[in-house]
């Protein structure tokens, strides 16, 4: 979780490829220790954001501080922050895993003890010790992500740029990696990566950027995001038999609209003014008196699924 202390601001910062804006006016805050979840579709600007960030794109306008530093001009202090996981990892095909870990351990101005002890731990950490002695080109599409993540951890930075970290990961690596990710964070690390796995997303980022067409549409918590929708809330009612007075409950007070989508569930949609707490009773009591035979009532929240399609589908600025 983060602290108050702003890690990485990014203000206005605009990327144009001839006409394009590969990004617009972004600006966002991150502090330290938060974990950043960027999300967005194909095209929206992400891996640009995160290549401006590190340095690798330098003729962008804005500004961008990291740590009490300037990028790009204080870009060599930056690097000594930095880890970094490309979109597209490559590694030279023909070393083994460790020859391609010291080589960035050294990149990274680790001395020949730490890169030993640092490699150790991380290939550990990733699952990664049996293939150490494997080479680059033998490995599986998921071992060289893993690779490339081993690679960004290895000088223990304070701030973690990973983009789509979790591509081609089996359901446990991923699951590991949002371990890591939470630990990382719990002892201040800063994590900024990206993904269109959008419940890993969830599960890890304490804060999330919707990214489309280069703009920010919305930043903040989960529970932000949701609050930030103007959908209404909806009650789901299962039923352990079916009833042929489902249609009796839409006359409840604060409910909008009522919908049996298969035989033993029933979806009402509340009023946007309805208050959800004082609907549910009255839902609850009136499933009685009617007679129905139920097995829950439940409150229905909008998945991060449906929070990203409809900021996505209402983005009317283009
Ligand atoms: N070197 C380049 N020259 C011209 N256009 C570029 C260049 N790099 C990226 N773009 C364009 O900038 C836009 C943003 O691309 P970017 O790679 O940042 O998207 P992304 O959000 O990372 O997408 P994805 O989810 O597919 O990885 C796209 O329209 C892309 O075509
Ligand atoms: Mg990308």
């Amino acid at each position: 979780m983060g602290s108050d202390n702003v890690f990485v601001s990014m203000q206005n910062v605009t990327k144009q490829y001839g006409n394009l804006y590969a990004l617009h006016n972004v600006s966002l805050n991150i502090k330290e220790g938060e974990v950043f979840g960027y999300i967005g579709p194909n095209g929206a600007g992400k891996t640009t954001t995160m290549k401006i960030l590190v340095g690798l794109i330098s003729d962008f306008h804005g500004d961008i501080i990291i740590g009490n530093y300037k990028m790009p001009a204080q870009k060599n202090e930056i690097h000594k922050l930095l880890g970094y996981l490309p979109q597209n990892v490559a590694f030279q095909e023909w070393r083994t895993v460790r020859d391609s870990l010291k080589i960035f351990g050294k990149l990274s101005g680790l001395n020949d003890q730490e890169i030993e002890k640092r490699i150790s731990e991380v290939l550990e950490l990733l699952d990664l010790t049996a293939v150490c002695d494997k080479k680059i080109s033998k490995l599986s599409g998921g071992m060289t992500q893993k690779v490339g993540l081993a690679q960004a951890l290895l000088h223990e930075p304070k701030l973690l740029v990973l983009d789509e970290p979790l591509n081609g990961l089996d359901p446990l690596s991923r699951q590991k990696f949002k371990e890591i990710v939470k630990k990382l964070s719990s002892k201040g690390t800063t994590i900024l990566f990206s993904s269109h796995i959008l419940s890993d997303v969830q599960d890890v980022a304490d804060v999330i950027g919707i990214l489309n067409h280069g703009k920010l549409l919305q930043f903040g918590s989960l529970n932000q995001l949701k609050q930030g929708l103007s959908t209404h809330e909806r009650v789901e009612v299962l039923l352990s038999a079916p009833s042929d007075r489902w249609q009796e409950l839409g006359a409840i007070e604060g409910i909008q609209s009522i919908e049996q989508p298969s035989s033993d569930k029933i979806i009402l949609t509340l009023r946007a003014e309805a208050d959800s707490d004082y609907a549910i009773n009255c839902i609850g009591k009136s499933v009685v008196e009617l007679g129905m035979s139920i097995r829950g009532i439940s409150l229905l929240t909008p998945s991060i699924d449906e929070i990203y399609l409809s900021y996505i589908q209402g983005d009317q600025t283009r």
